[in-house]
């Protein structure tokens, strides 16, 4: 049997660069899994790959037994598996609230003619979740960048997620505010308000290079260099790894 998502032998090319190259791991509906790598490696591309907004040149990608390769990123939404960004570009002029409301435009969440009254309370719910619920009707342009990366995930979660993908959550954060985000995810995936329709939290693919805050949170490490798998395993034995250690030089100490 399929796990419950399985990335078999994934390659993207840019012109003559290989970003990505023959990557294979999978993630089980109970796990959180870390994609780490120097700069460059090509975790932001793969997982672009993941969610249809790349098309990869070669591989496959199945989620929930079902081949996502070729799906678009609407239609794997619309499966229960979405992303958050490294780069947030939210709709500045729109109210906060609104942001999260436009996520939830897939049949998974919205039924004809009830989508307002639904994806109010649903996106009221994520921003209650992430802590900004508050400012729900204040324009997205007052947010500081550490809330702005809450309403990603506030933005997300809506949309009632089985696995998200998320690139550096982290990212720009303080360590008061980075602490806040990795509660939350570890909340998020434990189940409880945002478990409505599975009785577990989602499952969770997170890049990050905040290294010591990662390992804390999850449960397996893949580390990617030069488009390449080059180690997987438990966060012991990935901050142990002397090929890890060595691609990351100048910082032996990944478990700070
Ligand atoms: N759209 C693109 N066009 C050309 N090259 C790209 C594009 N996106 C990424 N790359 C290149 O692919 C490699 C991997 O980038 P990226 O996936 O962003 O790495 P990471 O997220 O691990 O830092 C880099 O060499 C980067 O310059
Ligand atoms: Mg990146």
């Amino acid at each position: 049997m399929a796990a419950f998502f399985e990335v078999e032998h994934v390659s993207k090319r840019f012109g003559g660069l290989t970003a990505v190259n023959d990557v294979s791991f999978q993630v089980n509906r109970d796990e959180i899994v870390g994609l780490i790598g120097p700069n460059g490696a090509g975790k932001t591309t793969l997982i672009r790959c993941l969610l249809g907004i790349l098309k990869p040149d070669s591989g496959k990608i199945t989620f929930k037994g079902e081949d996502i390769t070729k799906r678009r990123p609407w239609e794997i939404v619309q499966r229960g598996l979405v992303g958050t960004f490294q780069v947030v570009k939210p709709f500045r002029h729109l109210p906060i609230i609104a942001n999260v409301m436009v996520g939830c435009l897939c049949p998974r969440i919205s039924k004809k003619g009830e989508w307002v009254k639904r994806t109010e309370v649903k996106a009221r719910d994520a921003l209650e979740f992430v802590g900004i619920a508050d400012l729900a009707l204040e324009p997205a342009s007052i947010l500081s960048h550490g809330d702005l990366k809450r309403l990603e995930v506030a933005r997300a979660i809506a949309t009632d997620p089985e696995l998200m993908l998320l690139d550096e959550p982290f990212g720009g954060l303080n360590p008061a505010e980075t602490e806040l985000v990795a509660r939350s995810i570890k909340r998020l995936h434990k189940g409880g308000r945002f478990g409505r329709l599975h009785s577990e939290g989602p499952a969770m693919l997170i890049i990050e290079h905040k290294l010591s805050e990662l390992m804390k949170i999850v449960d397996r490490v893949v580390v990617l260099n030069f488009g390449e798998v080059l180690a997987m395993g438990t966060p012991e034995e990935i901050s142990k790894n002397s090929k890890v250690i060595e691609a990351y030089t100048g910082k032996e100490v990944l478990i700070a």
